[in-house]
């Protein structure tokens, strides 16, 4: 596999809390994700315009709308969409940035927005808030690190994140980490806004800790097909978002039957060799999953 990313993306996230990198996923695999975008949220399409609900003066604000078409994985489509989010490369980008070959998946969705759906325009914020419970760590490999993964091109009508970097926000005089809707904290923010705008397989890698919004979907009959990825330390107990059983009726045979090992055990799956696996949990994993591939795992075993 050709390198997807370099020291300096790794070292850019854990100094900025932010990076983007371009074209990250190949034309071939960006293609069988969107086809599993149109599987899972069939039958929509963007409106001819925009919906603006912010009012004069406002940068703008959350709404249920917005979250419309997020849905966590799996879903009944193909493997491209229900294993992008433990790709291998991105995995092993998840590994260096948080500095441990451990690593656990600990939120992925897919989300498709729409033109006219909702407005889109958001607050500045930061996504700690529903990742701990308490704040971000000052040590970024104790806190996780998002994906944002873009499967269409991504222009400024086509609703890209925006943020400022962690040296723009001391810049900008603003407090790390808070809540606010104060009008001068979003201003000033608002002065070191950067963009995410870019072509389809492109990722922005970002903390829990760095201030970014959403905004508007505004091209006629425009849409985004966005996946989302999250990671952090095995272990780290500070640090959620979902419980996968949680899921469990969701067609989970659509991951085991293609994952590797390393894969699902991004999951949380123990790997081949681990006390876990005897010949009786072997047995009933397979009644659970019985196209799943257990090889490496008797393998391990014996
Ligand atoms: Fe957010």
């Amino acid at each position: 596999m050709p390198d997807r990313f370099t020291d300096e993306h790794v070292e850019t996230w854990r100094r900025e809390g932010a990076v983007m990198l371009p074209e990250f996923f190949t034309p071939n695999e960006i293609a069988a994700v969107t086809g599993d975008f149109e599987l899972v949220f069939p039958d929509r399409q963007g409106g001819h315009e925009a919906l603006v609900k912010k009012k004069a003066g406002e940068i703008g604000a959350f709404n249920q709308a917005q979250f419309k078409n997020f849905e966590n994985i799996p879903f009944d489509c193909s493997p491209a969409l229900n294993l992008l989010c433990v790709h291998p490369a991105l995995v092993e980008l998840a590994r260096s940035a948080l500095h441990t070959r451990e690593i656990q998946l600990y939120q992925s969705q897919a989300w498709a927005k729409f033109t006219g759906e909702a407005d889109f325009e958001q607050l500045f914020h930061c996504d700690f808030g529903n990742h701990t419970l308490t704040v971000p760590s000052e040590d970024e490999c104790a806190n996780s690190i998002t994906f944002l993964i873009y499967f269409t091109d991504v222009t400024e009508d086509h609703g890209p994140t925006h943020y400022v970097t962690k040296t723009d926000s001391t810049r900008a005089g603003v407090p790390a980490a808070t809540f606010s809707d104060d009008l001068d904290l979003q201003d000033q923010l608002r002065d070191y806004e950067r963009t995410t705008a870019a072509p389809a397989g492109s990722i922005f890698a970002y903390g829990i800790d760095v201030y970014h919004r959403g905004t508007n979907l505004t091209v006629q009959g425009g849409y985004r097909y966005a996946v989302t990825s999250c990671f952090k330390k095995a272990g780290n107990e500070a640090i959620g978002y979902m419980a996968w059983q949680f899921q469990h009726t969701k067609p989970w045979h659509r991951i085991f039957d293609h994952a590797t090992p390393d894969q699902l055990g991004c999951f949380g799956v123990p790997k081949p060799g681990d006390s876990f696996w005897t010949e009786q949990t072997l047995i009933a994993a397979q009644l659970r999953y019985p196209n799943w591939d257990m090889s490496p795992y008797k393998d391990g075993l014996y």
